[in-house]
């Protein structure tokens, strides 16, 4: 068995207040502190079929324009998911099974590329509007019992654990895989950088408050009793911890490193993308009325999270 990043944006940033944020408030934290950011989902290949976790950003997703006011950018473009993942030496008919850790568009983009796969999801996640329309989900209802200090579990192959982690999203969920003695934790954005689960903080981002702390909590104290190596999504400390094969040590962080960001090199087309969720805000198809102009509290009508969250395209 085998995990391989797929990679499809790099040199991002998460600040501080948009990492760390979620409880105490954003305006307890620094924004010129910029952790590194980039966009990978994962695959197993378990030498009898090819899993993936998560099926990226759709392809037609903009990229962001960021200032020093922003509080999250999801980066370049590496190349397009599907790309990323041909590069990997896979052709999306080998895929067979698609575990989603939650409905945001960063994870579900290409959910519709895979003729042959099931899509494994969350049964309480199915309202999303990103899975409206697909025939080949599979609805999770977790009939396995406890995985360790985790109340709810499906097995879904050999040594690979659908497990519930309400929170971020109302249906997110975290995939473990065992391998080696390790226990390889793909989570979804419980965290968005490292530092976040080393200094236990909730981001900005979620659907139920209480449910993400006590999520965090536990996967706190499954990474203080399992050799646990941390897979993110946001980050590039995913695919390094992945690659290094190395244990998550909360009392011993791996030093952090900033993101460099050079601002203000692209010019913006006047559309706005959700950091978030990647919806495209394009005045056009608003009567024309600029970004700027919406009232304070216009939500992102996709996943509901604030003017803030924006960035220029
Ligand atoms: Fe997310």
């Amino acid at each position: 068995m085998e995990i391989k990043a797929v990679k499809f944006r790099k040199n991002g940033f998460y600040s501080q207040p948009f990492a760390f944020g979620g409880e105490e408030g954003t305006d307890k934290f620094d924004i010129n502190v910029r952790y590194r950011g980039s966009l990978q989902n994962y695959l197993i290949d378990t030498g009898k079929e090819v899993i993936l976790v998560d099926t990226g950003l759709p392809a037609d997703t903009p990229e962001e324009v960021v200032d020093e006011t922003s509080l999250a950018f999801t980066g370049e473009n590496i190349k397009g998911y599907m790309d990323a993942l041909a590069d990997l030496g896979y052709k999306p008919e080998q895929v067979t099974k698609i575990l989603l850790t939650h409905r945001h568009s960063d994870h579900s983009g290409e959910l519709r590329s895979f003729p042959n796969a099931k899509v494994y999801v969350n049964a309480e996640e199915l309202g999303a509007a990103e899975l409206q329309g697909l025939d080949n989900l599979v609805p999770v209802t977790f009939t396995d019992g406890a995985y360790y200090n985790f109340p709810e579990c499906q097995r879904i192959a050999d040594g690979i654990y659908f497990i519930k982690a309400k929170g971020h999203t109302v249906g997110n969920s975290i995939i473990v895989v065992e391998m080696d003695g390790l226990f390889y934790l793909i989570h979804g954005d419980i965290t968005y950088v490292d530092e976040a689960l080393y200094e236990n903080k909730l981001s900005v981002v979620y659907d139920d408050r209480p449910a993400a702390r006590e999520t965090l909590d536990r996967v706190r104290e499954f990474v203080r009793n399992h050799p646990t190596v941390y897979l993110s999504t946001h980050s590039p400390q995913g695919y390094e911890n992945l690659e290094a094969k190395r244990v998550m040590d909360l009392d011993n962080p791996v030093p952090t490193m900033l993101a460099e960001v050079d601002f203000g090199k692209q010019e913006a087309t006047g559309k706005y993308v959700c950091s978030i969720c990647g919806y495209v805000y394009d005045p056009a198809e608003h009567d024309g009325v600029p970004f700027e102009d919406l009232p304070d509290d216009w939500k992102c009508p996709r996943c509901k999270q604030g003017k803030d969250k924006f960035n220029k395209a």
